[in-house]
């Protein structure tokens, strides 16, 4: 599915902020920072826009998305903003059922089981059943650009929105999805397919609204062997990504627990890509390509722990990124809800004085 329209023109708004400059790999003022999951239940003004409205509903309205998206940049000074919306928004215009459960995580009704499931998942267009993304997107950058900051888009990687749709849920050990991807490889690589038809589009549309970049979650193929990713997974991972890459924007791919496939991952050419805490960031960005950038890597954990433990650990984090151009400080997976505030604010402030360069 190449680009049917031409690529849209650059977009030059706030191309100097350290978050642009550090994902072309240019020396940047300070060390950029953002955390998977800014926005969410540790805010208290998260949880007050959100009581009594569910998850889809401020999904799918673009006034509420577009103030959630910029709670984190009013209360910490992020260095980008993330737009609020989620993962597997992509799922119900296929046709599957998908709620978010309180307490339990999203669920879906319908999950495919068979073949015959995934011949009758839709590829609609998403500027036509999700055009509240677009609408969310131009209503962020209103606000974000007179404060110098850029904009998120993302989408779910193919494998980990399938891993949602074959188990209907999240997963420890991906066992329905691994036995349909082994036993109907026929029809996991049609539904791969899909994934990179719709996703596609959809993240083309997002950056025809104002992403100024894009991040890729996959945040659970680590579970699959190197064998595995490249077989089943990597082909339509990389058509998906090559298409992105075609519209002019930087771009991070994410996963976790994703040691051994950092080399095939880091192979797909984005800007930057997404490191979890396992490896120390100076070993995990000698498994990238040359000229790549590398996005993470703090535990999540260490942000619920004590400063006299948090601190030498974030010391850790920018003391294996060297002051080298191209490090985006971030967690090495989302943020959780029992983080207190005040140390997000503090790590913020903190990286920010730690990397100023001059005065
Ligand atoms: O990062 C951000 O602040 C932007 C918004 C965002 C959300 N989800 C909001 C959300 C993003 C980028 C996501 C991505 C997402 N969603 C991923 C990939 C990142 C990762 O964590 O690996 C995944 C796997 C999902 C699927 C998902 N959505 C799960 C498993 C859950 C339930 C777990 C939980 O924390 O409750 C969600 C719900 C969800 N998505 C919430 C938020 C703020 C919590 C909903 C609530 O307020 O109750």
């Amino acid at each position: 599915h190449p680009p049917q329209r031409p690529a849209p023109q650059p977009d030059q708004t706030n191309r100097d902020s350290a978050f642009l400059k550090t994902m072309r790999r240019e020396s940047a003022p300070h060390t950029p920072v953002w955390f998977m999951r800014q926005a969410g239940r540790y805010m208290p003004e998260y949880r007050a826009l959100r009581a009594g409205r569910s998850m889809l509903e401020c999904i799918r309205t673009p006034e509420l998305a577009a103030e959630i998206t910029l709670q984190p940049v009013k209360a910490f000074g992020v260095d980008a903003a993330i737009l609020f919306n989620d993962i597997l928004t992509p799922l119900p215009v296929m046709g599957l059922d998908l709620d978010f459960v309180g307490g339990v995580g999203p669920q879906i009704a319908n999950r495919i089981e068979t073949p015959a499931d995934v011949d009758r998942l839709g590829v609609p267009s998403s500027a036509e059943t999700m055009p509240y993304t677009a609408e969310s997107i131009r209503l962020v950058r209103r606000e974000l650009d007179g404060r110098g900051i850029p904009l998120i888009g993302f989408v779910g990687a193919p494998f980990t929105l399938a891993s949602y749709a074959i188990e209907g849920r999240g997963s420890k050990t991906y066992d329905r999805t691994k036995r349909f991807m082994y036993a109907e490889p026929a029809a996991w690589h049609r539904l791969m397919g899909k994934f990179e038809a719709l996703l596609g589009d959809y993240l083309e549309q997002q950056v025809r609204a104002g992403a100024q970049t894009v991040q890729v979650f996959d945040s659970w193929v680590g579970m699959l062997s190197v064998y595995d990713y490249r077989t089943f997974v990597k082909p339509a991972t990389d058509r998906l990504i090559q298409r992105i890459r075609a519209l002019g924007v930087p771009t991070i791919y994410f996963g976790t627990g994703t040691q051994h496939l950092l080399p095939d991952m880091a192979s797909l050419g984005t800007d930057v890509v997404g490191a979890d805490w396992r490896l120390p960031l100076d070993e995990a960005w000698k498994l990238l390509q040359p000229g790549q950038g590398i996005q993470g890597n703090l535990d999540p954990l260490l942000l619920q722990a004590p400063w006299r433990e948090l601190k030498p650990q974030v010391d850790r984090v920018l003391a294996e990124a060297g002051g080298r151009p191209g490090h985006i400080f971030n967690v090495g997976h989302g943020l959780l809800p029992e983080t207190p505030m005040d140390n997000v604010r503090r790590v913020i402030d903190y990286v920010h004085e730690r990397t100023a360069k001059g005065a």
